[in-house]
């Protein structure tokens, strides 16, 4: 989708369809107004009428309304007066874009930024307006025969701005916006693919296209078994060992800042398919286990935004990339394995292999000399419990990197809450037989599993993402979100400032 900011007026907006907004309580917003005076009140009656609402989202479509310059004209509810904010703002832009799609609108032209919201300045509207409209455009039919509906495409969408002023500000909003869609569309389909397509290898080339696009400033490097077991990774192949899909370990390097300063790591768990290994998994829902790669996918994605935005940074991601299948030559609960680290892992639980792969990849990646270490993980259920499926959990040592990440997340308006990492809870990770065990109790399992993950991390500003909650819908809207590329790419934007 093209983006442009655009001053003018809604009543003489020559477009395929103006979108003006109505508030809850009958209010017109600014371009409603002046829509209404040239077109003889139409929307107040269709308001009196109570043929519209204002209810946030609500669209009704208007074809060839009278004495306007547009062919239709699209109301969208904005909500209760005052309530409009930019989560608000992306919704009603989400199903805007909706109803654009069904009438196969090639082109439409926002003015709902007349209105005040929250005070937010053109480069957060038009930056969040965007990226709510290629959310609600992505679609995801790869694997089927048949395209669903072969409407046309929604090509362009202009943004109404007061200014030149602001019209540069949204542009900027905008080629952020698109190159954070991008990333994020590459993550849900990645998260969406089967398990059966999906695998490390095939996770590996995807990722090596990355370096496609800019060769000069990403190299992408893939490690297979073999050189991982020279670096004494047997945490990670105890985990790939029971399943024909062998491991891989993918290393997205982008050169972007400073020769020598010292990078950014992202690390994302890359579990193709989680079965449970010999402690299997119940069978209900068990289809949603292919997406135990989307923290993976999130960082690939992430690096997909990094090269588009062309980021004066040094970024590096690294996925472990292996699929958890019983079999006969699976881990057995009770096995030992040694880490990269050197350190002993007694396997209570097959099913607790996302930080199996991570503690190695994690001491892998500190080679590197990272600046600050990110893990994006859907590591567990309990994190679920614990935050639902609004905001992901955040987990930290350090002060500092848990307040940007978090406030990242409230601009990227792709939130996190922190939960805690404590001794307390690091006890409870004993074991008789090695140096401590990959499972705690069920009790507080989301912070057990960060104190696994701490105990690789080390002394260097590290902090861990739990998206078990958020990197997927179930149910009628099955499918990866996406999430949280959003977050991992303004708190990069952040460090790029
Ligand atoms: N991938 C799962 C976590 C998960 C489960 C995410 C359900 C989203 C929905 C992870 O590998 C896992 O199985 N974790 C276990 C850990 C337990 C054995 C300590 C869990 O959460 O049950
Ligand atoms: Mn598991
Ligand atoms: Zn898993």
């Amino acid at each position: 989708m093209e983006f442009v900011a655009r001053t003018g007026s809604a009543a003489s907006a020559r477009t395929d369809c103006a979108m003006v907004g109505v508030y809850r309580d009958g209010t017109l917003s600014a371009a409603a107004r002046e829509v209404d005076a040239v077109a003889d009140g139409l929307i107040a009656r269709l308001v009196r009428r109570r043929d519209f609402s204002g209810r946030r989202g609500e669209t009704l479509v208007i074809t060839e309304p009278s004495n306007l310059a547009c062919q239709r004209l699209l109301l969208v509810g904005l909500g209760d007066p005052g309530k409009l904010n930019l989560k608000v703002w992306r919704r009603v832009h989400g199903a805007a874009t909706a109803a654009l799609l069904k009438l196969g609108a090639k082109e439409a032209w926002s003015f709902l930024s007349t209105e005040d919201v929250a005070g937010a300045d053109s480069y957060a509207l038009a930056r969040h307006a965007a990226e709510a409209a290629e959310a609600a455009a992505y679609r995801f039919d790869e694997m089927k025969s048949r395209q669903e509906d072969p409407l046309p495409p929604l090509k362009r969408l202009l943004l109404w701005v007061p200014d030149r002023g602001a019209r540069s500000e949204a542009e900027r909003g905008f080629s952020h916006a698109a190159a954070i869609a991008e990333g994020q569309s590459l993550a849900r389909t990645l998260g969406n693919l089967p398990g059966n397509v999906c695998t490390p290898t095939y996770l590996a080339a995807r990722a090596r296209k990355l370096a496609g696009g800019r060769p000069q400033k990403m190299k992408v490097s893939v490690l297979g078994e073999a050189e991982m077991k020279k670096l004494g990774m047997g945490a990670l192949l105890s985990v790939s060992q029971g399943s024909r899909q062998p491991a891989r370990l993918i290393i997205m390097d982008w050169r972007g800042g400073p020769k020598g300063a010292a990078p950014i790591a992202l690390i994302g768990k890359g579990i193709t398919f989680d079965t449970g290994g010999v402690c299997l998994k119940p069978p209900q829902a068990l289809d949603e286990m292919k997406f135990d790669m989307c923290g993976a996918a999130s960082v690939i994605g992430t690096m997909l935004t990094v090269s588009r935005l062309d980021l004066p940074l040094n970024v590096i991601g690294v996925v472990p990339a292996a699929e958890n299948m019983p079999d006969g030559l699976a881990s057995r609960p009770g096995d030992v394995v040694k880490t990269m680290s050197g350190q002993t892992v007694e396997i209570l639980n097959t099913d607790a292999e996302g930080r199996l792969v991570l503690c190695d990849a994690i001491t892998y990646t500190k080679r590197y000399k990272p600046a600050v270490m990110v893990d994006v993980a859907t590591l567990t259920g309990a994190c679920v419990i614990a935050l639902g499926h609004h905001l992901t959990g955040l987990m930290s040592t350090s002060e500092t990197l848990a307040a940007e990440l978090l406030g990242a997340g409230i601009s990227a308006e792709d939130r996190a809450w922190r939960l805690p990492i404590a001794e307390e809870y690091d006890e409870e990770l004993k074991s008789n037989f090695a140096d401590f065990a990959n499972v705690a109790g069920r009790e507080g399992g989301a912070v057990t599993a960060a104190c696994f993950l701490a105990r690789f991390a080390g002394d260097g500003p590290w902090a861990h993402l739990d998206i078990a909650g958020t990197a997927w819908k179930s149910g009628q809207a099955k499918g990866a979100t996406g999430r949280p590329v959003p977050l991992l790419a303004q708190f990069l934007l952040g460090r790029a400032a």
